[in-house]
Formats: C-alpha cells, sequence, structure tokens
C-alpha cells in the first residue's frame, strides 16, 4: 500500500526545486496532487505530467490562497496534506534582493514578509478547516536554517523564516487535539532556482557551499523526502518540530 493512496495533497511553489520533487514524490506515493505556484505554465505542465491538478496561485493573496483550498475541496472532497513551500529570497520580477535591513526598502521588506510568512500563515488558516472536517492533516512549512540562527544579509528573508517557525509551534500546540499535525523543516543550502545565481560565481559558491559542513549543497529530492515523511503517517506522532535539513549546518 502506497503511504498517500487515496490522499490529497496541496504543495504550494510545486512548478520547481524542492516543491516540484516533493509533488513527484507524492504522487509516485499514490497522492491527488495539487501544484500550486504563480508560474502557472510550470505548475500545468508538472501536473501534467504527474496527473495532478494545477493552480496559478500567489501565496502572497490571500483571495488566491483561498480558491487554492477550495479546488481542493470541489475536486476531491478533501484535504489531507499542505506543504507550504513557496518562498522567495530575492526577486527579479518583484526587483528585492536579499540584504542587511539598513539596505532593504520597507517595500522590499513588505514583499518577502507577505510571500513566505503570510503566505505560509494564509495556507494553515484556510487549510486546517477543511482538514478538521475530514478527520484531520499534516502541515508541513518549509522555513530555512536562516530562521533559526543569524546569517547575515538576508535579513527580511530571515525574520520571515523566523516567523514561520513560530507559527509552526503555535499551530502544532492548537490543532493537535483536532487531528492535524504541523511541522517545520529548515534547510540548508539546496540546489534550486534560488541558489543557481550564487553557484555562478567561485566566491559565491564557497558562500553558499561554507553554510553547510557536508561541504555541499542539498538535492531538491534530500529536502523533499523529509517533508513526505513528516506528511506521512509514519510520523503520525511528531508534531511541532522544526527539522533541519542541512548536512549539519545547526550542529555547530
Ligand atoms: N534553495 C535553498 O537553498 C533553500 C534553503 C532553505 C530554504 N529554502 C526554501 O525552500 C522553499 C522552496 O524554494 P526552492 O529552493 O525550491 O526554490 P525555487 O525558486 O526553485 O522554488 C520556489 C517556487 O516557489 C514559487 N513561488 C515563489 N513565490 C510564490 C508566490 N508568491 N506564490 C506562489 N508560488 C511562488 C516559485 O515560482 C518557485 O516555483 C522556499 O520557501 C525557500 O525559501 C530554500
Amino acid at each position: 500500500m502506497k503511504r498517500f493512496e487515496g490522499k490529497v495533497v496541496i504543495v504550494t511553489g510545486g512548478a520547481s526545486g524542492q516543491g516540484e520533487a516533493a509533488c513527484r514524490l507524492f504522487a509516485a506515493e499514490g497522492a491527488s496532487v495539487v501544484v500550486a505556484d504563480w508560474n502557472g505554465e510550470g505548475a500545468a505542465r508538472l501536473a501534467d505530467e504527474i496527473g495532478g491538478v494545477a493552480l496559478r496561485v500567489d501565496v502572497s493573496q490571500e483571495v488566491d490562497v483561498i480558491a487554492m483550498i477550495r479546488l481542493a475541496e470541489t475536486r476531491f472532497g478533501r484535504l489531507d496534506v499542505l506543504f507550504n513551500n513557496a518562498g522567495v529570497g530575492h526577486s527579479e520580477s518583484a526587483r528585492f534582493k536579499m540584504a542587511s535591513i539598513v539596505e532593504t526598502p520597507g517595500e522590499d521588506w513588505d514583499n518577502i514578509l507577505a510571500i513566505n510568512l503570510k503566505g505560509c500563515a494564509m495556507g494553515c488558516k484556510h487549510a486546517i478547516p477543511l482538514m478538521v472536517r475530514g478527520g484531520g492533516g499534516a502541515i508541513v512549512n518549509n522555513a530555512s536554517i536562516m530562521g533559526i540562527a543569524g546569517v547575515p544579509g538576508a535579513d527580511a528573508y530571515s525574520a520571515a523564516k523566523g516567523g514561520m517557525i513560530s507559527l509552526t509551534r503555535v499551530l502544532a500546540v492548537e490543532w493537535i487535539e483536532k487531528g492535524v499535525r504541523v511541522n517545520c523543516i529548515c534547510p540548508g543550502p539546496v540546489a534550486t532556482g534560488m541558489t543557481a545565481p550564487m553557484m555562478e560565481t567561485e566566491e559565491g559558491r564557497r558562500e553558499v557551499i561554507g553554510l553547510s559542513p557536508a561541504g555541499r549543497v542539498a538535492t531538491s529530492e534530500e529536502v523533499a523526502k523529509v517533508a513526505v515523511f513528516l506528511a506521512s503517517d509514519d510520523a503520525s506522532f511528531v508534531n511541532g518540530v522544526i527539522l533541519p535539513v542541512d548536512g549539519g549546518w545547526a550542529a555547530r
């Protein structure tokens, strides 16, 4: 029996990187997967490939998040798993970048918190009632090692990820009696579109890899497997955990 047979899973930021890897793993384990991403074309391509459903969503917009949860309800009648994975540190289209607080315009601060923290919060807000109606569920939030400790130069991003960690803890305590588990992963550097620009130069590569005692970045699959475990019944008594997936970075 596959672990997610008969289960409905939403992955935000599902079109690429860790989210894409998670969509593939959930689908391979029998789940009906909603691939939600602001890259609607990428989401549609992946959904076609894995037999899922795609939705163009900007997680910073509550109306989009409501539509995403409603899609799971109308199409499948339930929601078992939400992987709050969508996130950005820098964005060429929105023209903001990771920076120290004195270099971060207030508008960038708003955008970075809206996508990373509010997006996660709105996902939880609208997923939990549907999960409770179905008898329970599991939420996994994708934060970062930058939410655990101070890594200079990504101040708004780090604050947003720290907020996701606190939100995970409070929701885990609030909702476990109703059958909803809430956990959080904190990846170290992962080889995705997010780190790709830094990996182009020797200096950038040294900076990124220097974050990991393992001396390398993780693959998306290495991180996604941990998210899938936390979402599965194999983790049925795991709740409120903040789990580094970082090759030992947090152990230093
Ligand atoms: N790559 C790393 O080194 C690293 C380390 C720690 C944590 N993270 C976190 O992992 C998560 C996944 O990132 P990734 O590394 O796979 O990068 P990625 O850029 O490959 O994937 C991020 C996905 O999120 C989507 N997205 C961005 N903003 C969105 C929005 N407002 N609404 C909907 N979708 C949106 C993007 O289109 C993209 O498909 C992020 O939350 C990121 O902060 C990444």
